[in-house]
């Protein structure tokens, strides 16, 4: 079956490595050069390294973008899931184009992906076995009961790795929005990849392409780390929302470039009545060095789905592109919940629609068993150091009648609006807060602080547990191919 041990790279005896050198040297040219391509050694960094590797190929797998791959998948996986206690495993998917219908991860597990495999998310509904709504959801998002499972999914699990030199999963899902459009999903669509009740999960350096829908869900999940990828889908695509930790502690997004149909990050944690019943917040959320391009979506949602509550959200160093909105807070009468403590530092913003807004008004419920009495608490909300250009309007600021949101601070903000701007280009409604150095003059709901408080607005000085989140240098010697 084509396993090897590979001891981490730092415990190779000297002598042995001395070999190696010998051996790779020796082979780069002359007779041996043709076995030398079909020994292959990489390496990367994870939150663990495994004991045992297996190539896709070993389990059947054909790559030429034809043949399905979905019993190859789950019997490689199936496979390797029993060395979760010793040492964990890694699934090594080959240069080549892979169709593939849905599979499941397993524990202690890493999926690598050379940097030309290409995973093609299958067209054949049958490929894509149908599961529960999320017990937060009450529903599906698309449709009311069930909801095809996402491309690559994992549920209670811990330490798993989806990563691979930039390689590209690739959603194929333009039949998908054609079917929404056309109002005939009979379930709600499937996701790229999305992890469930998990523990310690990277996924990174991959780039993800047309998604039938969500991109990257964490949801019940703690210690996520999502590093380097680029997600890219058509602006006008229905849901392309990039990735959306969803009822996570401890979540760190680095070094993302997004481009998409929606919302590049949203933030949620469950709908109305059923998600206040689930009670599980998102919390300890840091998101950095992310570039997002969404025309007619936010950089960064919370909500509208927040009705488990969002709290510690920490993002900075971001670049907007065309984008309607920066750090946008959806919600409603009816969610319940949530949000608070929210910082935001560092944005650069190049045409936007909104630079700042918020909605208490969202609307767009699970049903009609919502409880008209379920207020959401907006409160302590953060934006500081900030620059937009060729802007429509500053801020759109509007909580709930006799339900204002409280604590709203912007400081050193400079926007310059577009040429057919807004002539007025703040409207608050039901919002309390404080201002320092904004151009354009914000609302006085905002009362201005004077310049000298240009500092007024907080960020946390301390790290949140999900830094400490330690990445090793991994490295492998097999056939792979
Ligand atoms: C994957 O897991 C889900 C949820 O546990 C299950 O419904 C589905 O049948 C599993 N798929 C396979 C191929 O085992
Ligand atoms: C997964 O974990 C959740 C929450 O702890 C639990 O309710 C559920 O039964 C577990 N599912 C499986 C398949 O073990
Ligand atoms: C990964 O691939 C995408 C799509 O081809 C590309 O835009 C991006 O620059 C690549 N990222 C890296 C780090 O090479
Ligand atoms: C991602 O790729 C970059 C550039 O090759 C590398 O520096 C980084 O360590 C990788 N990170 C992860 C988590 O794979
Ligand atoms: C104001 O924000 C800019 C970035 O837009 C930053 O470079 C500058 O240091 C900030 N000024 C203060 C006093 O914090
Ligand atoms: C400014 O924004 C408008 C849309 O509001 C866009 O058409 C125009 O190209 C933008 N100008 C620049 C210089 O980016
Ligand atoms: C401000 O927003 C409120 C609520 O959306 C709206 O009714 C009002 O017309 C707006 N005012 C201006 C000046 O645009």
């Amino acid at each position: 079956m084509g396993l090897w041990r590979t001891p981490p790279k730092a415990q190779l005896p000297k002598m042995a490595m001395v070999v190696l050198l010998v051996l790779v040297s020796l082979c780069t040219n002359g007779v041996e050069s043709r076995k030398a391509k079909n020994v292959d050694s990489f390496e990367y960094s994870a939150i663990s390294c495994r004991a045992q590797s297996a190539s896709l190929a070993d389990f059947g797998g054909v790559g030429d973008g034809i043949t399905s791959n979905t019993k190859a998948f789950q019997a490689a996986i199936q496979h390797l899931s029993q060395y979760d206690s010793q040492g964990g495993s890694q699934l090594f998917v080959p240069a080549g184009k892979w169709l593939t219908g849905s599979f499941n991860l397993t524990s202690h597990f890493t999926l690598y992906l050379h940097k030309d495999a290409v995973l093609l998310a299958s067209q054949d509904e049958n490929e894509w076995p149908v599961i529960d709504p999320l017990p937060s959801y009450g529903r599906g998002r698309d449709t009311a009961g069930g909801r095809f499972i996402s491309l690559i999914f994992g549920t209670n699990l811990t330490d798993v790795v989806v990563t691979g030199e930039n390689g590209t999963i690739d959603g194929q899902g333009e039949l998908w929005w054609q079917k929404f459009h056309k109002g005939e999903l009979k379930y709600t669509r499937p996701y790229l990849i999305e992890i469930m009740f998990s523990e310690n999960i990277q996924i990174s350096n991959l780039t993800l392409v047309n998604s039938p829908s969500w991109n990257v869900h964490p949801v019940y999940s703690s210690n996520v780390l999502v590093q380097g990828l680029t997600i890219l889908a058509p602006v006008t695509s229905p849901n392309t929302d990039g990735i959306n930790p969803d009822s996570c502690t401890n979540t760190r997004i680095e070094d993302c470039y997004i481009v998409s149909g929606d919302d590049c990050i949203a933030v949620k944690s469950g709908w109305d009545e059923y998600g206040i019943a689930f009670g599980m917040p998102t919390k300890a959320l840091v998101i950095r060095r992310l570039t997002c391009i969404s025309p007619f979506s936010a950089v960064i949602a919370l909500g509208s789905e927040m009705s488990g509550g969002i709290q510690d959200v920490r993002a900075e160093d971001i670049l907007a592109i065309n984008t309607e909105s920066g750090v946008r807070i959806k919600t409603a009468v009816g969610r319940g919940g949530f949000v608070k403590d929210i910082y935001v530092r560092g944005m650069t913003m190049k045409t936007m629609k909104y630079v700042f807004w918020i909605a208490g008004d969202y609307g767009s419920h699970a049903d009609d068993g919502y409880d008209p009495n379920a207020l959401p608490v907006i409160q302590n909300i953060n934006y500081h150091d900030m620059v937009a250009e060729n802007v429509t309007m500053a801020g759109k600021l509007g909580g709930i009648t006799g339900d204002p949101f409280t604590g709203i601070c912007i400081s050193n903000v400079t926007i310059t609006m577009a040429k057919k701007g807004k002539k007025v280009p703040w409207n608050c409604t039901d919002v309390a807060g404080i201002s320092s150095r904004v151009v354009p003059q914000p609302c006085e709901l905002l009362a201005d602080q004077g310049p000298e408080k240009i500092g007024a607005c907080d960020f946390p000085e301390e790290s949140l547990p999900v830094d400490n989140m330690q990445l090793q240098l991994c490295s492998y010697r097999g056939k792979y191919w």
